[in-house]
């Protein structure tokens, strides 16, 4: 895999030095709120998040990527694609999503690496349909899901805590009409 580069990041595989910032993402409380069980990640737990991602680019072509300021070589976080496990009504799709430090929030990162991940999505990868999971409450991930293009198609609930989500997707037709 190619790096992707935006006017200000370059999405990329993941290097051993990403895991004591990747960890201090994951530690935050406020980023993880909404991510998995909604609970800050260890350091042991982080590494084996890359190495899950790492996995599933082995398997899949494609993943989530490393997302590195271009200025600073900073690591904002991650954005990517990873096969959904859940909720059941996304089960087996392809689902893009995102966490950014604290830091990087505010700045259009999100945005900007979600559309070079959708686009090396559907025409790169030549998927034909790419969902997103995102909690109903979650204003900053639905204005970025918006600004992709892709449409609140249905609700479901969190199967470990029971919140209530939105389910979006957009087809390879809709993306390119
Ligand atoms: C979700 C998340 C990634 C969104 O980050 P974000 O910084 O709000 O999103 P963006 O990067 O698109 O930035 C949005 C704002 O940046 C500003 N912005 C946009 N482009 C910009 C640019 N080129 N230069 C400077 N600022 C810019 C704008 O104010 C924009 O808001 P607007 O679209 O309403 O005008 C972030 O809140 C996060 O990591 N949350 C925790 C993880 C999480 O919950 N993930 C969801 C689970 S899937």
């Amino acid at each position: 895999m190619t790096d992707i580069r935006t006017p200000r990041l370059v999405l990329r595989q993941w290097h051993d030095d990403d895991l004591v910032p990747l960890s201090e993402i994951h530690a935050d409380p406020v980023v993880m709120r909404r991510i998995g069980d909604g609970t800050p990640r260890s350091v042991e737990q982080t590494a084996r998040d890359i190495e899950t991602w790492e996995e599933e680019w082995d398997e899949e072509g494609f993943g989530m990527f490393a997302v590195e300021l271009l200025g600073s070589g900073e690591l904002a976080g991650a954005v990517g694609l990873t096969v959904a496990d859940a909720p059941a009504e996304i089960a087996g799709q392809v689902a893009i999503s995102w966490r950014l430090g604290r830091v990087f929030w505010g700045q259009g990162y999100a945005s900007e690496a979600a559309h070079a991940t959708l686009e090396f999505a559907l025409q790169d990868r030549g998927l034909d349909r790419v969902v997103a999971v995102c909690h109903a409450d979650d204003r900053a991930s639905a204005n970025v899901l918006g600004k992709l293009g892709m449409e609140p198609e249905g609700r479901a609930q969190h199967p470990v805590h029971g919140h209530d989500l939105t389910l979006y997707g957009i087809d390879l037709t809709q993306y390119e009409g």
